[in-house]
């Protein structure tokens, strides 16, 4: 498997297994699978509701031998509502009770638009509108937060996610640790081209969050096309024998963004591994370069009066 290098040497497997939405014995059967067919990089967070099933898996395969920890990297991410420093540290060590792990591989802050903790473990706070409250936490603060984390060994690394490079240059401007990661929505639509040059220059590593476009998400906003069904991408999956999504990923590994593709389907799991070791032409590469479009599929609505959401910053 192919890795990107972060900051302190640490290997990143250039591809993950997403598993927002998953849950329950179908999480466990594809997770199950996917380790089986190499995959050694897991994306999850304390909002998913899944990591307990996630370390049943990781358990089962330790014990067995089958798996060795040290191959392994895992990341999960503070929610919103634990964004104040005293709850940070609580929050990882949750997620790490949840994954039966001593540590995790990364560890994210979730999203820089915090939510109100009223203290009743609920993550999506909400008022009798049914809107989500909000709150305003100092960013700096969660972030020294995370360091202690780090210091403290819960987390190998730590990075955040959602995040404009504006916010990510303030903590950068403070932090004894800067990010080492940046997780974002990022694919062939929207290849966030400004973001990735700023966090190159800050040597933080831009991961692919919905690198196929999330087809089947609830969340997703419809009034955009479907890039698993742009013409473009379906020519040159026939001209190099591919599938769609092979040749999305493909593109973004080959600019050096690890993706977190999720699939619940073993040919599907066993196809978006498949992407590595191929490179297309560079005139075919340009025809995809060309379908940058700013396509967002993730709007964040409940976030929009957020102090901390910039509609017209990339993130
Ligand atoms: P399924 O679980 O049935 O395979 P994203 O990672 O961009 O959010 O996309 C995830 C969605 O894309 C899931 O609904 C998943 O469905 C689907 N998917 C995952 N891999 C593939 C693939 N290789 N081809 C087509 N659809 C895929």
């Amino acid at each position: 498997m192919g890795y990107i290098l972060l900051r302190n040497c640490a290997k990143m497997p250039i591809v993950g297994i997403g598993t927002y939405m998953l849950k329950g014995d179908v999480l466990k059967q594809a997770l199950d699978f996917a380790i089986f067919k190499g995959y050694r990089h897991i994306d999850t967070a304390l909002s998913y509701g899944n990591e307990s099933e996630i370390g049943e898996v990781v358990a089962d395969r330790l014990k067995n031998g089958t798996l060795r920890r040290k191959d392994l990297f895992v990341t999960t991410k503070v929610p919103p509502v634990y964004l104040a420093p005293p709850f940070v540290a609580q929050s990882v060590e949750m997620s790490l009770e949840n994954l039966k792990m001593q540590y995790v591989d990364m560890v994210l802050i979730h999203s820089p638009w915090g939510c109100i903790n009223r203290g009743d473990g609920q993550l999506r706070p909400i008022n009798q509108k049914g809107e989500r409250v909000m709150e305003h936490y100092d960013l700096l603060e969660t972030w020294k937060a995370f360091e202690s984390v780090y210091n403290n060994k819960l987390a190998k690394n730590i990075g955040v996610s959602n995040f404009t490079a504006n916010q990510i240059e303030r903590i950068c401007q403070k932090a004894i640790i800067i990010p080492s990661n940046l997780q974002t929505e990022c694919h062939v639509y929207l290849q966030q081209r400004r973001l990735r040059l700023y966090c190159a220059s800050r040597g933080i590593v831009v991961s692919a969050y919905a690198p196929l476009g999330a087809p089947a998400s609830p969340y997703r906003d419809k009034q955009h096309p479907l890039l698993l069904e742009d013409h473009v991408v379906e020519q040159l999956a026939r001209k190099y024998k591919k599938s769609a999504a092979q040749i999305l990923l493909n593109f973004l590994i080959n600019n050096n963004i690890p993706v977190l593709p999720k699939s619940q389907n073993q040919n599907r799991l066993r196809e978006n591994l498949d992407v590595i070791d191929w490179t297309m032409s560079p005139e075919d590469t340009k025809l995809l370069l060309d379908l940058d479009c700013g396509v967002k599929y993730f709007m964040f609505d409940w976030a929009k009066r957020h102090p901390e959401y910039f509609e017209n910053e990339p993130f």
